[in-house]
């Protein structure tokens, strides 16, 4: 009996011959470079954990434009740390607040940038959790007020996008409602609908200086057995009408972004490659472990294989030289 070939012929193929049957391809155009930005230039500087990543004061962000520009990423996603935290947040949602700032000062800088705010809390409670509290717990419906407030003070500031990230019950209903009700209908909603309490994490809570002073988020975020779980979670919120959907982290979690992907065909869905991911690829490049490079953009190219239309990740303006020099 003779057996086919096909591996021999596979492996004689040529790069060129290779090209012509790749099945997935990363592109510069696919990726969102989080962003931290401080409304106090002492806050500013780079953060210990996260090697390569700064947060930038308002007054600072002609550098990371000059780097955003020409670059090719078309994205960012801005994190606001205030210069005051309260009870309630309340800096989340002021019409001069950190990201209310930053987006009129990127809209000038690099126009053609989409801006994506996160919607959330946390960043802006004293206590660290992501919505306002009744006792120890989140009050979830007064909580929803506030991210209202939150959306339509960035969403008149100028952003494109508002991603709520809070996975607070009805966040984005409530959202949608608001921006309509106030001439805001323009404005999309990329929702974390699909966020896993998840211990990679650690490093953007220093970065945001967000981490919870008691307690977690387990009461909101999904737990990490469930996969089923998360269609229900997608289900609902494009039910409340997001208009994209954001599985976040990424690379532990690509099972539940392929599932997405199926059950949802359609739906632009986003991948946050998050702090801990990106913190594990430095430390073991630095120890000269692994190549930084290679395990970075094979990391991309597995997320965008299972299914993601756009990669939130801090690795965005490095991988996009790395692209620019692959050709
Ligand atoms: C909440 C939020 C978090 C991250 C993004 N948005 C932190 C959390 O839920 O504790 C984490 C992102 C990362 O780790 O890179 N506003």
């Amino acid at each position: 009996m003779t057996l086919p070939k096909y591996r021999m012929r596979r492996r004689r193929g040529s790069e060129s011959m290779r090209a012509l049957t790749r099945e997935t391809r990363l592109h510069v155009s696919d990726l969102v470079l989080p962003i931290f930005v401080a409304e106090r230039e002492s806050d500013a500087g780079p953060v210990s954990s996260m090697p390569g990543v700064e947060r930038y004061a308002v007054t600072q962000l002609e550098r990371l434009a000059e780097r955003l520009n020409g670059s090719g990423v078309p994205a960012v996603m801005l994190f606001g740390i205030p210069a005051k935290k309260d009870a309630d947040g309340s800096g989340a949602w002021k019409d001069d607040g950190v990201v209310c700032q930053a987006l009129q000062r990127l809209r000038t800088l690099v126009p053609e940038l989409t801006l994506m705010a996160d919607v959330c809390l946390c960043e802006y409670t004293s206590h660290g959790h992501c919505g306002m509290l009744n006792g120890e717990a989140v009050d979830n419906d007064r909580t929803l007020v506030a991210l209202q407030k939150a959306a339509l003070a960035y969403a008149r500031a100028g952003a494109d996008i508002v991603a709520p990230s809070g996975m607070m019950d009805g966040m984005v209903a409530a959202i949608r409602s608001a921006l309509d009700e106030n001439d805001q209908t323009d404005t999309a909603i990329l929702s974390y609908a699909v966020k896993y309490a998840s211990a990679f994490y650690g490093p953007f809570r220093d970065a945001a200086d967000c981490a919870p002073s008691f307690g977690d988020r387990r009461t909101h975020q999904m737990d990490p057995a469930n996969r089923r779980e998360a269609l229900r979670e997608a289900e609902i919120d494009l039910q409340e009408g997001a208009d994209m959907l954001m599985v976040k982290p990424a690379l532990s979690y690509l099972d539940v972004l392929s599932s997405l992907k199926q059950g949802f065909k359609g739906v632009p869905l986003a991948a946050y490659q998050v702090s801990g991911e990106y913190s594990m690829i430095k430390a073991a490049a630095a120890n000269g472990w692994i190549d930084e490079r290679k395990i970075a953009l094979e990391t991309l190219l597995s997320i965008k294989r299972a299914g993601a239309s756009m990669i939130l990740t801090y690795f965005a303006l490095d991988a996009a030289r790395w692209l620019r020099q692959d050709g």
